[in-house]
């Protein structure tokens, strides 16, 4: 049975001065306004802690607009911007959330999004519930982090649970907001051809790998507090292997979809000491461009990893045996995000007799930059030859880019916001699931706190340590493109 759903007539949001507000969250409305995806009546209540009078702050989103959506994508941006209100609200001083109560008005579905820091969010779902804000269709949008550990993200989750139940909380991971990572679930679930050979018995290995170019950025504090672990292992990729090693749900309902991610997370063993290698760059190059050291950028010394590997297991009859490696970087010499899903070779090769080789079928799934999905096939080299038979792999492209090249690239947050507005859990995070990956990582930390562990150098630019590289090699398997 479908799961019931409430379309939004008002959406709150909170931090919406912020960079996450200025980067995604006012250039995905604006896009969806432009495509005509958001009802006309949905009012768009704005607040921060910032002065500022409507008037003002829709200056400030046409300037954040014109800085971060496309022209093409923008459409008749002062219809837009006169769906916008803006009312400044100090989080933790209760009296403010009267005046935001008068300008939400009365509602049939409220759509709360909070893109603040996670210390703000008990004040403010207190002062929402004080003025009657967490009533009826209201629901609520939680950005990262949800805590540092598994004791703190159970706090905020309580905390969040006194105002809203489990289906009216809407956690983000915007990577299941990301067009590949639904794809993903499109070419498990609406294709009959890989769920024979999506198991251990025709599965050798699987990595997911993260890298990215950029360092520190402006995040210093946040991001010297938490570490690569905990930034993008916990979260976005925990996710995606949940999502290539799950059972088929029953539907692509919230409930459905999560019960079987959520099985997958309880069944990470706990990794080995050995199992993991993290590192921290010093200075090197990137893109032709020398950039400094971390602890460099960050001004003083700092134990911070800000790459990590690690090899994963799911124990459960499906997965029994097979190696997930995860790896994650910032200043990797390219930004890519991957899922590489390596296939057993054939049980016996007709051609060897002949002295011709066969390599086993791959299938990779580009999630960024390209979106693309290549099943890699062993095919015959056309002609007769003086050498006798030639084989070589030939990459099928499965999402063909070149067929969708005019379709437009959206922002992931465009599809999270517009399921929020529709009360549409699916693509977002179910509280058992976000405890189960702290729980794996908590007992990494564990680990690194026990036995003082370091992260080992590695020069911006190159594919981290060279334990990473080893830590797969041991297993007679490379990283892939490396
Ligand atoms: C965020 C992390 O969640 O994801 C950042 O905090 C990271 O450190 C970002 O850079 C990566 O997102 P994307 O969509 O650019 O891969």
């Amino acid at each position: 049975m479908a799961e019931v759903k409430f379309e939004a007539d008002r959406l709150l949001l909170f931090g919406a001065t912020g960079d996450l507000s200025q980067r995604m969250l006012l250039p995905s409305l604006c896009a969806l306004h432009a495509d005509g995806l958001l009802d006309a009546d949905l009012r768009i209540v704005a607040t921060a802690r910032s002065e500022m009078t409507t008037k003002e702050f829709r200056q400030f989103a046409r300037e954040a607009l014109e800085k971060y959506l496309p022209k093409n994508r923008r459409g008749p941006m002062a219809d837009f911007l006169n769906q916008l209100s803006y009312v400044p609200v100090d989080a933790t001083t209760p009296e403010g959330y009267d005046e935001l109560a008068k300008e939400v008005g009365e509602y049939d579905g409220l759509a709360i999004f909070l893109s603040t820091a996670p210390s703000l969010f008990e004040p403010t779902i207190a002062g929402l519930k004080r003025v009657g804000l967490t009533k009826g269709n209201a629901r609520i949008a939680l950005e990262k982090p949800l805590g540092t550990d598994l004791a703190s993200s159970c706090e905020i989750n309580d905390a969040v649970a006194k105002a809203f139940s489990e289906d009216r909380i809407f956690r983000i991971d915007h990577y299941l907001g990301k067009e590949t990572v639904q794809n993903l679930l499109a070419l498990r679930f609406a294709n009959i051809l890989l769920e024979p050979v999506w198991n251990s018995n025709y599965v050798e290995h699987v990595q997911i790998t993260v890298a990215e170019t950029v360092g520190l950025e402006s995040r210093v504090a946040y991001y010297d507090d938490s570490g690569a672990l905990r930034d993008m292992v916990q979260n976005h990729m925990l996710q995606l292997l949940a999502l290539v090693a799950m059972e088929p749900p029953t539907s692509f309902e919230a409930t459905a979809v999560r019960d079987e991610k959520v099985k997958v997370l309880r069944a990470l063993r706990p990794v080995k000491a050995e199992e993991v290698v993290t590192g921290q760059y010093r200075a090197g190059a990137v893109d032709g461009k020398s950039v400094p050291g971390y602890d460099e950028e960050l001004g003083k010394d700092s134990n911070t990893e800000t790459y990590v590997a690690l090899k994963a297991h799911v124990d459960n009859w499906r997965w029994r045996g097979v190696p997930f490696y995860l790896r994650h970087g910032k200043r990797m010499p390219e930004r890519v995000t991957e899922i590489v899903v390596q296939f057993r070779s054939i049980p016996h090769s007709i051609f060897e007799g002949r002295g011709v080789r066969t390599e086993p079928n791959r299938l990779v799934i580009e999630i960024q930059p390209k979106e693309n999905i290549q099943l890699t096939m062993m095919a015959k080299v056309p002609g007769l030859g003086n050498d006798g038979l030639r084989l070589r792999p030939v990459p099928l492209d499965i999402a063909m880019p070149d067929a969708f090249a005019d379709v437009v690239r959206r922002i992931a947050y465009e599809r999270l916001l517009l399921d929020l507005v529709h009360g549409d859990q699916t693509l977002f995070v179910r509280r058992d699931e976000v405890e189960a990956q702290w729980e794996f990582i908590d007992h990494i930390r564990a680990l690194w706190t026990e036995n003082a562990t370091q992260p080992k150098p590695y020069a911006a630019g190159t594919w981290g340590p060279s334990a990473a590289i080893a830590l797969a090699e041991r297993d007679g398997v490379t990283w892939h493109d490396d």
